[in-house]
């Protein structure tokens, strides 16, 4: 069975509440369970971790290697400048979708650059909650073609 790895960066925890102008309404319990019921329904399996703290995800991607098959990534703010969350991804070979909840290429210019998409598979933005089920449904298709 193909495993899947879903990383939450910082301040995501307060999604539901946190500029619901921007992020929406859903909160991060809803955006797993979204996630769960789709990976079930295709027979995958899927565990989410959600942290502030850099290291914390440098560590779950250092150990995502041999473990899991994917990873879908929304790293929030350390996208833009986190060297080593680029470095752990490009050191392991698992690949990395990057996905982000609102579309960061029309907000402020520090949100423009992402650190992270040269070594990711690919970055999906702007959609909202539905940009992880996009990330979710490309893993579905590559991993069946
Ligand atoms: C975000 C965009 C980032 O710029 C921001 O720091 C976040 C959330 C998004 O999902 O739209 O915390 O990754």
């Amino acid at each position: 069975m193909a495993k899947i790895l879903v990383l939450h960066g910082p301040n995501l925890n307060l999604l539901g509440t946190r500029e619901p102008e921007i992020y929406g309404s859903a909160t991060l319990d809803d955006i797993n369970h979204m996630l769960k019921a789709r990976a079930e329904e295709t027979g995958l399996g899927i565990d989410f971790l959600q942290s502030n703290h850099e290291g914390v995800l440098v560590d779950a991607i250092q150990q995502a290697r041999g473990k899991y098959d994917y990873i879908i990534f929304n790293a929030a703010a350390f996208t833009h400048y986190s060297i080593a969350l680029r470095d752990a991804i490009a050191a392991v070979d698992v690949p990395v979708i990057e996905v982000h909840i609102s579309n960061v290429h029309k907000r402020e210019e520090f949100r423009h650059q992402s650190v992270l998409a040269p070594v990711a598979l690919g970055q999906i933005c702007g959609l909202g909650v539905a940009s992880y089920l996009a990330a979710l449904e490309a893993i579905i298709y590559r991993l069946n073609h």
